[in-house]
């Protein structure tokens, strides 16, 4: 496995390997399975897969949440290699911003709602990075997970509204035996708030089927909120059915048509989010 810290190095690289195709999978690292079963993913539909590990300064809204941001390198450069990753873009900060970015990106309504609005600047400097590390590892196919499904969307829009010729996939939630979705921040969690979490889950699935059986979608999510938050440990941001092309509320669901619950909830200290996607 080659791993690059250098712009110029890991482009020398992907230049000698043309015209194999490359699977690329963008991380923060403090890898855990579902970073990997995008890996994964990503080797089994191209030539060579490329993963990146850059904790990225411009999409924290909040410096204690940059700070405390897990990091890992050795084990991520151990797993990487485990899953058969063929190269590691690991740039430092210098590398990736010479200078302070001052260009703005915007993705009108998708950045409005959900972790646009509790988390003001967050989609621009996500945006931002993911254009950079486009033009540097030049990818035929890039993996993200629906586990960040508004970020898939606003990459989306960008790949689209700049013409990057890269397909996008959208890969399953990873989850831990008792349901919690996978994250870099679980390893964040005291051992009771490890232990609590997974009523994010729970409670994505009740409101889930009680909106199946036919209840109003902005009662049951206001009811559901407000009983994990009968929890001290909890505090629920948001929960709520959107349209999963445009994340637009929905609050009459039509039959057969396809939409996703999604939750943001602070557990103790650490802010979690998690979504579910189905179908009336
Ligand atoms: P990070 O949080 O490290 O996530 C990297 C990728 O792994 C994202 O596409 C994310 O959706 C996916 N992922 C995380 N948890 C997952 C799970 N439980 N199951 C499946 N996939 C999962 O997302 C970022 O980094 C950054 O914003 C980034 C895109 C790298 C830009 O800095």
């Amino acid at each position: 496995m080659e791993i690059f810290q250098k712009t110029a190095e890991l482009m020398h690289w992907r230049n000698a390997h043309r015209p194999q195709s490359v699977g690329f999978v963008p991380t923060m690292g403090a890898l855990h399975a579902g970073h990997i079963s995008l890996v994964e993913r990503a080797k089994s539909e191209n030539h060579l897969t490329v993963c990146s590990i850059f904790v990225n300064p411009t999409q924290f809204n909040n410096a204690d949440d940059l700070k405390y941001y897990p990091r890992t390198p050795e084990q991520d450069l151990e797993m990487l290699q485990a899953a058969g990753c063929d190269a590691v873009f690991m740039p430092d900060e210098v590398e990736m911003y010479a200078a302070p970015p001052q260009m703005r990106l915007h993705f009108g309504n998708l950045e409005q709602v959900m972790e646009g609005a509790h988390r003001p600047g967050h989609f621009n400097g996500v945006g931002l990075v993911v254009s950079k590390l486009f033009h540097m590892v030049q990818p035929d196919v890039a993996y993200f997970g629906q586990k960040d499904l508004q970020q898939f969307l606003i990459i989306k829009r960008l790949v689209t509204d700049l013409s990057f010729p890269v397909r996008l996939v959208c890969c399953p939630v990873v989850r831990e035996p008792d349901g919690l979705a996978m994250s870099s921040r679980n390893m964040r969690l005291s051992k009771q708030a490890r232990e609590q979490a997974p009523a994010l889950y729970r409670a994505l699935n009740v409101a889930k089927q009680r909106i199946l059986n036919g209840e109003k979608p902005d009662l049951v999510c206001a009811e559901v909120a407000a009983q994990l938050n009968e929890n001290p440990s909890f505090h629920v941001e948001y929960l709520v059915l959107v349209d999963t092309e445009n994340l637009r509320q929905v609050h009459h669901p039509q039959a057969c048509e396809e939409y996703a619950l999604c939750i943001a909830a602070f557990v103790e200290q650490v802010r979690l989010i998690d979504n579910l996607i189905f179908r009336m």
